[in-house]
């Protein structure tokens, strides 16, 4: 089957990429220029594991192909998904205009019956809208179907996700858009992934309300973490005997300093909005997002009481992005605290194994950036984990002792065990557990 994803970003280059490796014929189009010759040249333009090799495999197979031209992509294309970006307007809503352009082409090159697939994460009702604007640039004549297919993904993992997901969602109208979504995602079904088949409004309830919960579950314990600070309990420990619990499960209670990303601060004002909208509250995601913006504020204060102050002192912060391995900065929680750690007169020494040109136009321009986390560290008075990279987890203690000004290990991400950080002969602070420091090291 012919298929064109429209947006080649995070969402769109690993869906094209993933139906090229099932025997999709896949055009990629975007609109950046500049992204679609990087990527006929074999340069992938974001950091994402396994995904420049699916690309290069599907690319040679003939299966994969990358374009600035919509038009002909439609025309030629069954099934057309819309993966372009759906920022936040100010006010919390989703900027639907991409969703719209894509649209309105569709509308214009409607030459046979196609599925028009919303991978985009979008407002309930924007099926409805995406259908009235095909219809109408179309002049009617010409059968389609609008289907909404929420990408569950998340960066870092996507290839994995999108090969293994826990569920595929389609939001259809009609039996002949679900069979031909089924043909596209068969080796999904022949490995039993469970296949979740809804109205378009419900499917598109699904992405905002899963996102919600999420949100919500890291918030909660990292106001769980909070409190363990204050009543000297230990979250970690806390965080196993919740999640053993089958009713609550392990994932998604590891503490930090907040969420970002590029979904859940958006997705979360958005619900926030949508609810508005129809004059409902959604009292627990506006506490979600209250509670997020303080968990993420109050890092700052708790760097500053390890350190004894901030003026004066120099941080070495490793990681910058918004999650481990991935480039992604957007609304990276790294981004107020280090504003914040800036004001308050400290020199940041930054290193992130990926997102340092991303960072750079966001971050203060006093931030000064290293090769390596040991080369940030050199002369620091504490060093920062605010990612959790898998390389941080197993850093040479030894080796950053030797190279600080001051013992000092601040792990917003609870990498380590505080025993063995002690061990090292670094005092450990972290989140929702008590400090950990070595006899004879004070602040
Ligand atoms: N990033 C994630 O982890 C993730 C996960 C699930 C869902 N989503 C959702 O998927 C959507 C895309 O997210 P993303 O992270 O891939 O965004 P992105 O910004 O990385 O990519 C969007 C791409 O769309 C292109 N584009 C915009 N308008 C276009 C047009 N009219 N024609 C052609 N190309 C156009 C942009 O140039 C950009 O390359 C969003 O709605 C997001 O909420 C994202």
């Amino acid at each position: 089957m012919k298929i064109c994803v429209v947006g080649s970003g995070y969402v769109g280059l690993v869906t094209g990429a993933c139906l090229a490796d099932f025997g999709m014929t896949v055009t990629g189009v975007d609109k950046d220029a500049a992204k679609i010759a990087a990527l006929e040249r074999g340069e992938i333009p974001i950091y994402e594991p396994g995904l420049e090799e699916i690309v290069a495999k599907n690319v040679r197979a003939g299966r994969l192909r990358f374009s600035t031209d919509l038009a002909p992509a439609i025309r030629e294309a069954r099934a057309v998904f819309i993966a372009v970006g759906t920022p936040p307007l100010p006010d919390g809503r989703a900027d639907l205009s991409f969703v719209r352009q894509v649209a309105e082409a569709i509308g214009d090159n409607l030459n046979d019956y196609k599925v028009v697939i919303t991978k985009s994460t979008v407002p309930v009702g924007t099926g409805q809208m995406v259908e009235k604007v095909i219809r109408e640039r179309s002049g009617g004549g010409q059968e389609f179907a609008v289907v909404s297919n929420p990408e569950f993904l998340r960066e870092g993992s996507a290839i994995e996700d999108f090969m293994r997901p826990d569920r595929v969602v389609i939001g259809a109208r009609t039996q002949r858009a679900i069979d031909v979504m089924v043909d596209i995602y068969a080796p999904l079904q022949a490995a039993g992934v469970p296949f979740v088949t809804a109205n378009v409004e419900s499917s598109e309830m699904i992405k905002y309300a899963s996102n919600g919960f999420l949100a919500t579950k890291i918030s909660f314990i990292n106001e769980v973490a909070e409190l363990c600070e204050a009543v000297g309990a230990d979250v970690e420990v806390v965080a196993r005997g919740m999640g053993l619990d089958e009713r609550i499960g392990p994932r998604f209670l590891q503490p930090g300093p907040g969420f970002g990303g590029s979904c859940f601060p958006k997705d979360t004002r958005a619900v926030a909005q949508i609810a508005e909208e129809h004059g409902l509250r959604f009292e627990i995601i506006d506490a979600v997002l209250s509670a997020n913006t303080r968990v993420q504020r109050r890092m700052v204060p708790k760097i500053a009481a390890a350190l004894g102050g901030l003026e004066g002192r120099t941080l070495a912060m490793l990681g910058l992005a918004f999650k481990g391995e991935t480039d992604d900065m957007r609304e990276s929680p790294t981004i107020p605290i280090i504003e914040g750690l800036v004001a308050g007169g400290a020199t940041v020494r930054a290193f992130d194994p990926a997102a340092t040109e991303q960072a750079r136009p966001l971050l203060p321009a006093s931030v000064a950036y290293f090769d390596d986390a040991y080369e940030a560290a050199r002369g620091a008075d504490a060093v920062i984990i605010a990612t959790e990279w898998n390389q941080f987890r197993a850093l040479e203690l030894d080796r950053l002792r030797r190279l600080l000004a001051r013992p000092l290990l601040i792990d917003l991400r609870n990498l380590y065990a505080p025993d063995r950080v002690a061990a090292a002969g670094l005092r450990y602070v972290s989140v929702g557990r008590p400090e950990a420091a070595p006899a004879g090291v004070t602040a």
